[in-house]
């Protein structure tokens, strides 16, 4: 689904990321771990594009982009590209002016040319999926953290992307209240949705995920099941960084 060859990113003289190879399995769900600034965030956004990558290859279905001092893709590459990945941010960024369901369907019926009795149809069967039908009509002022958040996720799959990538989703939550939206992870993840996820949450990745990434200082240290990563490892660093999480 994604197979990622060599990827760098540099910001001004800084490499971030120094090489990264990645592949992501159809339905599978990839968390990625590692410490404050070993570039996970930047590896997520230049997944979709947000950021162009300095070098490297991506491949997210049948798109193939490369990326090299002399090779910029062209906007619409981007754009095709970026369209088959969902993200979803730490912040719920959902339209403060639009109800939930408004927010869910704007991109279908603006960028997908969708008819708007179609759109809602669709935005309503996503609402009752992540457990959100009775707020279909409020405004996000009026739902809690973890509600925006599973707002924000039914409206990254009502575009049908190939690919949903989350950027520590529950991280700006409530401990209370973020296993609600880890749940609704959890139930995509079961669903056969593929997933890419930045997290802290150790107990979801090790309950979750099919493959866990350790990134540390842009580089791909290991990868490997939960049970490699978490009981197997002879990776001092790792072993050292998990020693800082309990749950
Ligand atoms: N737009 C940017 N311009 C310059 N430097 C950047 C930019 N974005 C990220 N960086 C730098 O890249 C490095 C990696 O950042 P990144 O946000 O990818 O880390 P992270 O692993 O997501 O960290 P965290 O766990 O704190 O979210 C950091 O040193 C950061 O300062
Ligand atoms: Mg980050």
């Amino acid at each position: 689904m994604i197979d990622i060859k060599n990827l760098h990113k540099s910001f001004g003289n800084d490499e971030i990321l120094k090489g990264v190879n990645l592949q992501v399995n159809k339905g599978e769900t990839t968390v990625i771990i590692g410490p404050s600034g070993s570039g996970k965030t930047t590896l997520l956004r230049c997944i979709n594009l947000l950021e162009t990558p300095s070098e490297g290859t991506i491949s997210v279905g049948t798109s193939k982009l490369t990326f090299d001092k002399d090779n910029k893709p062209s906007k619409k590459e981007v754009i095709t590209l970026r369209k088959k990945t969902g993200m979803v941010f730490q912040g719920f960024y959902l339209f403060p002016h639009m109800t939930v369901i408004e927010n869910i369907i704007e991109g279908l019926v603006i960028v997908l040319k969708r008819p708007k009795n179609e759109a809602r149809e669709k935005g309503l069967k996503l609402l009752e999926k992540v457990g959100l039908i009775e707020k279909c009509d409020d405004y996000p002022y009026q739902l809690s953290g973890g509600q925006q958040q599973r707002v924000a996720i039914a409206r990254a799959m009502a575009m049908e992307p190939d690919v949903l990538l989350f950027d520590e989703p529950t991280s700006a939550l409530d401990p209370e209240i973020e296993g609600e939206v880890l749940k609704v992870m959890k139930n995509l993840s079961h669903e056969g949705m593929t997933m890419v996820i930045v997290t802290h949450k150790m107990s979801f990745a090790r309950n979750t995920a099919h493959k866990v990434i350790f990134l540390d200082h842009g580089l791909i240290v290991e990868e490997g099941s939960p049970k490699q990563i978490f009981e197997e490892t002879e990776n001092q660093r790792i072993k050292q960084f998990l020693s800082l999480f309990n749950d």
